[in-house]
């Protein structure tokens, strides 16, 4: 914990919407009467029939339950876009920057983007979709990724967006645990220069469909790329289109519908459908898109996260579209034709507010100051990152170039499942600690555990967990509502645990450690230790895997494989390469290993649970930190491995 202590520039304090006092007034209140508080804020939506319940909520295992505004009805893309449209039809809501430096830029005015939506909307009615029925995307970076989200809320169909990295079994996955009949893709999609075959994947991915109820699968010509048509299945975008009326009046839905299902990792089993509902989303995520960003009406912001991530639901789509923001979409990624992409984009569109990972950061920052050379960002008023830890250095790097040393960073913590951000600095309120996600969002009580379940006071370390509701908590997982409870409500009583640890200073700012379960954060993607093992063992040479997180000097955390290799296999260069591969394949390039370490044997307890404190030791050659390891069932495992890791290295 670093104890500098960064003051709020004089021209933040004046001009921010929140400055510290109203921060900690609303936040106050806030904690003190939530009822009163949310009833207040959620009057900045439009509500079809006003709610009278605010707040319903036990996180009592026995009677878990999570309501909010449950009588309210209203319709967040109406919310989104129509709303909008008396004052701000002309308005550019959507500016799409291609992944070919110097093609065509794209705009939507509001009233453009409501037409897209009304028409698509229209074109999922003609195929059949209604209220209540799942539909997967699985698209690029295209404007027509929020269109299709924005058409399935103002029908009431459920989005699960896919992201466009995922291979075709993690689709087949998704497609089946939501009963999806209909899937929205492209042709292809287009990345750092490099074409990625998403039609073809979704082909491939009913094939591994378990009970498939795909009907039909509708295709964006994006790249015109060569792809298998299947006449009775596929549809034609521009075929649909061209026959839809652009009016389609918006479905009336109750707070408590689903808005979408976002699977995430967990520690074990198959990825968890995150279950979000409309109007506390809604209400949460436009709040605290613009109290956080310090949002003023005018200005351009980019949230450069995937929108196949809950970063890109919340900030890229419904918080900003719901304040009627300007948003900047980008194809591609950020250092392709080279490092120096981010800051032109920012430059050429004049963005005033760049939201961001920090992996994005440190990958530029490896090649020194040419991520920023001949360009002038002055533009930049606020930057903002999320989803692992920003280390101080990259912090101060990005604070020096692209915020001129007086742009505030906004280190946001958050979860898919919380839908919000939770903790994090607002630019004109909060003194900046680099390192420190800072002080809770209003309406959050966050809270730190020790091992027994008492809660520390003042500073100390321990889990981290949030006290009541808030709005844009996540309902259930889908399908699966025990998991629920015993996931999040099982480990410490009446607590959401957030599976995060975390230190709490002098000051009450939250400094974040991470995560206290198998989950790894890999470029700020989450991904779970079992899923990679389950993939690896479903390759035919591998008896069995045990997989850890090692450091990463850019992407935070990277993946290293110990596996163990049935009885009549030979280990090889070539066998090592196939199951990098192979890993690819079974989950996506995010989950490729950094390195496999063939194991003859796991460190196993003697009732058979793997020691992954010993294997995480090892990876990082951290020999004399290995702990006890008398209790493993064969203790000379440990020797064979850091032998075989030594090899390796
Ligand atoms: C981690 C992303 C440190 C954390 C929005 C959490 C962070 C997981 C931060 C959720 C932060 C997110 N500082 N760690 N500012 N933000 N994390 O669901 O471990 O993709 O539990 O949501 O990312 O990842 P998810």
């Amino acid at each position: 914990m670093s104890r500098e202590r960064i003051a709020v520039g004089e021209t933040y304090r004046e001009q921010a919407l929140i400055n510290n006092e109203r921060y900690l007034d609303m936040y106050q209140r806030s904690i003190d009467s939530p009822e009163t508080f949310w009833a207040e804020q959620a009057q900045r939506l439009n509500w079809r029939k006003p709610f009278t319940q605010v707040k319903d909520v036990s996180f009592a295992k026995e009677d878990l339950h999570i309501r909010w505004f449950e009588d309210g009805e209203l319709n967040a893309c109406e919310n989104c876009l129509d709303r909008h449209l008396p004052e701000r039809a002309d308005q550019i809501a959507l500016i799409w920057e291609p992944d070919e430096e110097g093609a065509e830029v794209v705009r939507y005015t509001y009233a453009q983007l409501h037409e897209e939506v009304c028409k698509l909307a229209n074109g999922l009615k003609a195929m059949g979709v209604k209220k209540g029925d799942v539909v997967t995307i699985y698209l690029p970076m295209v404007p027509l990724i929020s269109i299709s989200m924005l058409a399935c809320a103002r029908i009431g169909a459920i989005h699960s967006v896919v992201f466009g990295g995922f291979s075709p079994e993690a689709i087949a996955g998704r497609i089946d645990d939501g009963h999806s009949r209909i899937v929205i893709t492209a042709d292809e999609g287009k990345r750092g220069g490099k074409s990625v075959p998403l039609k073809h994947n979704v082909d491939n991915a009913l094939e591994h469909c378990q009970h498939s109820e795909v009907e039909k699968i509708l295709v964006l010509r994006h790249t015109q790329g060569n792809i298998d048509w299947h006449e009775q299945r596929d549809v034609d975008l521009a075929e649909l289109l061209k026959e839809q009326s652009p009016d389609c009046p918006a479905e009336t839905m109750n707070a408590e519908d689903p808005l979408f299902i976002l699977y995430t990792s967990g520690s074990t089993g198959k990825p968890k459908g995150v279950l979000h509902t409309t109007g506390g989303y809604l209400t949460y995520v436009s709040l605290s898109h613009e109290t956080v960003f310090d949002y003023k009406a005018g200005e351009t912001y980019w949230c450069m996260a995937d929108i196949g991530w809950i970063t890109g639901h919340s900030y890229a789509v419904y918080g900003p579209l719901a304040n009627a923001a300007t948003l900047v979409m980008y194809e591609g990624v950020p250092n392709y034709p080279d490092c120096g992409r981010m800051a032109r984009l920012i430059e050429k569109h004049q963005i005033n507010i760049v939201y961001t990972a920090p992996t994005a950061i440190r990958a530029l920052m490896a090649d020194g100051d040419t991520a920023v050379e001949g360009t002038d960002l002055s533009c930049i008023r606020i930057l903002a990152t999320a989803g692992e830890p920003i280390n101080p250095e990259a912090w101060r790097w990005f604070h020096d170039k692209f915020g001129n040393n007086t742009a505030p960073i906004l280190d946001t913590w958050w979860q898919t499942e919380t839908g919000g951000m939770m903790i994090t600095p607002m630019p004109g309120a909060t003194d900046l600690k680099p390192g420190s996600a800072t002080r809770p969002f209003f309406g959050v009580q966050p809270a730190l555990m020790d091992n027994d379940g008492n809660e520390i006071q003042g500073a100390g370390e321990g889990s981290l967990v949030i006290k009541d509701s808030w709005p844009s908590q996540m309902r259930t997982i889908y399908g699966d509502h025990q998991r629920f409870i015993d996931t999040y409500f099982s480990t410490f009583e009446n607590c959401y645990f957030s599976s995060d640890g975390a230190k709490r200073d002098e000051d009450g700012y939250y400094w974040i450690t991470g995560r206290m379960d198998d989950v790894l954060n890999v470029a700020g993607h989450r991904m779970g230790t079992a899923e990679i093992e389950s993939a690896l063992v479903a390759h035919k040479t591998v008896a069995e895997a045990a997989v850890v997180g090692i450091p990463h000097d850019i992407k935070g955390q990277g993946i290293y494989v110990y596996a163990t290799l049935a009885a009549d296999v030979e280990a090889s260069e070539e066998l090592r390469k196939e199951l990098r591969n192979w890993v690819r394949q079974e989950i996506g390039p995010i989950a490729t290993p950094e390195a496999i370490q063939w194991a003859p044997g796991l460190p196993k307890t003697r009732s058979g649970k793997i020691m992954r404190r010993v294997l995480r030791k090892i990876a990082c050659e951290e020999y004399d930190q290995l702990g006890d390891t008398s209790t493993l069932a064969d203790p000379h495992v440990v020797d064979d491995l850091i032998a075989e890791h030594k090899a390796l290295a």
